[in-house]
């Protein structure tokens, strides 16, 4: 086992961890004495032991380079280095939003190219790049259809439909536009319950917001049939579609019908969901709602690129133009990969969630025995059964290497485990992860001490998950 450096262990008084050089400038005085501290709660470490407890530290982070990832709904997915040197040319870090538009044309350029590609990826009539993440997206997207339907004269829509497994932002995101929400089931197939929706739809409905593929990883094969039935009762169809690395190059969400969706660039294009990095939520609407896009978006006029704002314009959404980064490392990942590229991701993401799904399903209940999108979820049904928790399953995990799925979400499934692999995972990784599933099954029969004790191979042990969220301990403290 590996020695891990305490620091209150290795400090002794007297060790010296730097050398600094001889003063070389006249000395200042000091402050006065009751303003000095004699005493100063700081390690004393040598140089050496100061480097090996960092870089012992920053072996414990867990991330996509270290292991297998598959959080399902918020994975890290495919995020190439490459495009990680592209966002830091300096072309592109050292300018001012600010900065006169013809004096960044080339970062106008890119946006605007960028715009046409997501727009195309949709098929939407037009992108704004502007909202910072997938809820600001979301946002963006209800407060343009709020201006749409008072542009309209017609008052009386103030409810939102939101399906019963959406991710929790959408309902969210409808109350602080002031909407009223009505949840609609899933049918025992996990699609939209068809008779409840129609129960559900009047001239009070504003929209209905749909994530394509559900947050139960599923196509809803009703598409065409809601589509119609939300446009009859003159009510908008709005997508989330935080999640298109198994649609991308295959289906469009203006094809199906969609009004508007947001995309997630930090979860499918190319730069890591988590962790609280940055983001980016394009919203990407049909020619209706073209108007009132949030600004700025980027027009060309003549050989000239500009910022613009749409004439109805629900606003600006941050203080510049979006993340740029984010959105730089979206169009590398588009023009890299190409047309034949981005189908592929789509087909490798569908083909390792279904891979998964036909392994495991003897050793864990699948609630929705159908095709999967890029995500697969089990239910905690049979391990329940033994004595044994999802939280248990999750935390044995950790002891064979791997990253657990994401838990209990969504909440239409009890005890939930929702696995997405990605398209980026070789077979040798899936298998040996569904090994380490199938191994886990077996252990919940025959030996479940194992498993409500886990983990027991990681530095931390099972944390009182309440207190790590409501009593965060994130600072050093020296305790001896
Ligand atoms: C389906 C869905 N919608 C919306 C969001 C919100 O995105 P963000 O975390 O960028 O606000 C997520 C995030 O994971 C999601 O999975």
């Amino acid at each position: 086992m590996r020695h891990h450096y305490v620091l209150p262990d290795i400090s002794k008084p007297g060790k010296i961890g730097c050398s600094l050089p001889a003063l070389d400038v006249p000395a200042s005085d000091l402050p006065s004495k009751d303003a000095l501290r004699q005493d100063l709660a700081l390690p004393q470490v040598s140089e050496v032991e100061l480097i090996r407890y960092f870089t012992d530290l920053s072996r414990l982070n867990y991330g996509l380079d270290t292991g297998f990832y598959p959080l399902g709904s918020c994975t890290m997915k495919y995020n190439p280095k490459l495009h990680e040197d592209v966002a830091v040319l300096s072309g592109f870090t050292s300018v001012h939003p600010y900065q006169p538009d013809k004096s960044v044309q080339g970062a106008l350029q890119l946006m605007f190219e960028l715009q046409g590609l997501l727009t195309e990826i949709t098929g939407m009539n037009m992108t704004s790049l502007s909202p910072m993440g997938g809820a600001q997206g979301e946002l963006a997207n209800i407060l343009m259809l709020k201006a749409y339907f008072r542009d309209k004269k017609d008052l009386k829509r103030k409810r939102i439909l939101v399906p019963d497994t959406a991710h929790g932002t959408n309902p969210a995101t409808a109350a602080m536009c002031g909407f009223e929400i009505t949840a609609v089931p899933s049918d025992a197939d996990g699609n939209l319950d068809l008779e409840k929706l129609k129960s559900m739809l009047n001239d009070e409905v504003i929209a209905i917001t749909l994530t394509m593929p559900t947050t139960l990883g599923l196509f809803d094969p009703h598409i065409e049939e809601i589509n119609q039935l939300v446009h009859k009762c003159g009510a908008l169809l709005c997508g989330d579609g935080a999640n298109l690395n198994s649609l991308i190059g295959k289906v469009k969400f203006g094809d199906m019908g969609f009004d508007c969706v947001q995309l997630n660039l930090h979860k499918t294009f190319s730069t890591p969901h988590g962790g609280g990095g940055p983001g980016s939520g394009p919203v990407c609407v049909k020619e209706h709602l073209a108007d009132f896009l949030p600004s700025p978006i980027v027009a060309k006029q003549g050989d000239a690129y500009t910022f613009m704002t749409p004439s109805k314009s629900v606003g600006r959404l941050g203080s510049a133009y979006g993340n740029f980064g984010v959105i730089v490392k979206a169009y590398a990942y588009i023009l890299s990969l190409g047309a034949a590229g981005m189908k592929q991701v789509s087909e490798n993401a569908v083909i390792n969630a279904n891979y998964i799904k036909e392994k495991l399903k003897d050793s864990y209940y699948l609630p929705y025995d159908r095709t999967c999108m890029h995500e697969v979820i089990f239910a905690e049904k049979w391990q329940k059964a033994v004595g044994i928790s999802t939280m248990d399953v999750a935390k044995r995990l950790l002891d064979y290497g791997f990253h657990p799925p994401t838990v209990y979400f969504p909440l239409v499934v009890e005890g939930a485990l929702m696995i997405e692999p990605t398209e980026t995972e070789s077979k040798e990784t899936l298998d040996a992860f569904i090994e380490a599933m199938k191994t886990i099954a077996k252990e919940a029969k025959e030996n479940p001490d194992i498993l409500h004790s886990a983990p027991h191979n990681t530095p931390v042990k099972r944390l009182d998950e309440v207190a790590a969220a409501r009593k965060p301990d994130l600072r050093w403290k020296m305790t001896k």
